[in-house]
């Protein structure tokens, strides 16, 4: 019997935290609250969002786990836990982001097709494993490799989960070569999280972790590693997880036109707060998180409490006792930042929060623009709305 399976229903899922906000029961999508979310800069692994497309897999017999690498290279190999224990290990604290974050609020404004997130479909734990660079030094790939002799330029993780979209076949995903094999890009096989053996949920024994990328590229219960010629045709590359202009719809789509999407841009939102609140007159605090991928930093967090005639800096953060400089050495580049303000509020308003990342991107002001049939990377300004209690 093989080590990692794929079991074909949902009799063995594992238990779950009960104050998660659960999106969809089978496959498991569940979120922590808002209030939860930013308790913390490091998620607790119950707290983290789970992301599913199938029944979670099991481990029958650990001694006989092992994930290879294969593919466009001189020879294959196969590599225990221990093998990859054996690596150097490095702890890389890195936000993974659902690229279905915030949906919801786009299928508001016009229907999309996928499950609803509110504002947590992302989480940050300090993963543990080793450098999936360190990995290809075993099979004759160096640092820093933009093409094997044999013509490989992409990197394919398959894992073993049966997802309806690949018709009962398991999840898999590509990133090119030359990331992958980068030791700055820090593409991990990690196999702890937050100084934790991995749970099952998040991949358990072993998981990739892509960081500043969409979620979706972080391949759990990885199987097999293939070094291929071009981008992995799996339905998660080819078919979803694109991002299409406002004016394609269902009949006029040609997936192929558009490029797997990988970086996430820019983006933030309220967690102190929901949707539409009642408050008292006086002191209220704004409080969330913001992120940019490709390991851009935050440069500001703006707020805004007149629905957006004038602004103010919201605190920024990550670790205690360390000031947050972005893309400064001291500073977790593949992480969230969480902010802070704290305003006065005497009438019913709109309260408005945007980011700016180190390349002065900055989010866009409305959903509409951005809007796309998938509903993916809703990064608009994120908008709350304050009632005064009567
Ligand atoms: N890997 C496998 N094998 N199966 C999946 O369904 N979901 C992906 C990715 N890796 C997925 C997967 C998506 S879309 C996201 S956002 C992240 O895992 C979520 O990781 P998490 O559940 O640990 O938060």
């Amino acid at each position: 019997m093989q080590g990692l399976i794929g079991p074909p229903d949902y009799s063995q899922e594992p238990s779950r935290h009960p104050s998660l906000r659960i999106n969809a029961k089978e496959p498991f999508n569940a979120e922590p609250t808002r209030e939860n979310l930013i308790s913390s800069y490091i998620t607790p692994v119950e707290f983290f969002f789970k992301r599913n497309h199938g029944p979670i897999p099991l481990v029958d017999d650990i001694s006989s786990y092992n994930v290879s690498i294969g593919g466009l290279i001189a020879k294959s190999i196969q590599l225990s836990l221990d093998d990859i224990k054996k690596l150097p290990k490095h702890n890389v604290t890195a936000t993974l982001q659902c690229a279905g974050n915030r949906r919801t609020a786009m299928s508001n404004k016009k229907e999309v097709r996928g499950v609803g997130w509110d504002v947590a479909a992302l989480s940050n734990a300090i993963w543990g494993g080793a450098k999936l660079c360190d990995a290809f030094k075993l099979v004759g790939i160096e640092y820093n490799t933009k093409m094997t002799p044999s013509g490989g330029k992409h990197v394919e993780f398959i894992s073993v989960d049966q997802c309806k979209e690949e018709d009962g076949g398991p999840y898999k995903a590509s990133i090119p070569l030359h990331q992958a094999s980068n030791p700055f890009s820090d593409v991990l096989l990690a196999y702890e999280m937050n100084g934790e053996v991995l749970n099952r949920d998040h991949g358990y024994p072993l998981r990739v972790v892509v960081p500043g990328v969409i979620g979706a590229r972080s391949v759990k219960w990885l199987d097999q590693i293939n070094i291929i010629e071009e981008e992995c045709q799996g339905f998660f590359m080819a078919k979803d997880y694109k991002m299409f202009p406002p004016t394609v719809n269902w009949d006029n789509i040609i997936w192929s036109t558009r490029k797997p999407q990988m970086d996430f841009p820019v983006q933030c939102a309220i967690c102190s707060l929901e949707d539409v609140n009642t408050v008292k007159p006086g002191q209220v605090t704004i409080a969330g998180y913001a992120l940019s991928g490709g390991g851009r930093g935050i440069e500001r967090v703006d707020i805004s409490v007149d629905g957006g005639k004038t602004w103010i800096e919201a605190s920024t953060h990550q670790k205690d006792d360390v000031q947050y400089i972005p893309d400064d050495i001291s500073s977790d580049k593949w992480a969230w930042v969480l902010f802070k303000a704290v305003v006065d509020i005497t009438e019913d308003t709109e309260i408005i929060a945007k980011a700016v990342d180190s390349s002065a991107n900055v989010q866009p002001e409305h959903v509409e623009t951005i809007w796309n049939l998938r509903g993916i990377l809703n990064t608009s300004w994120h908008r709350v709305r304050l009632q005064i209690a009567p």
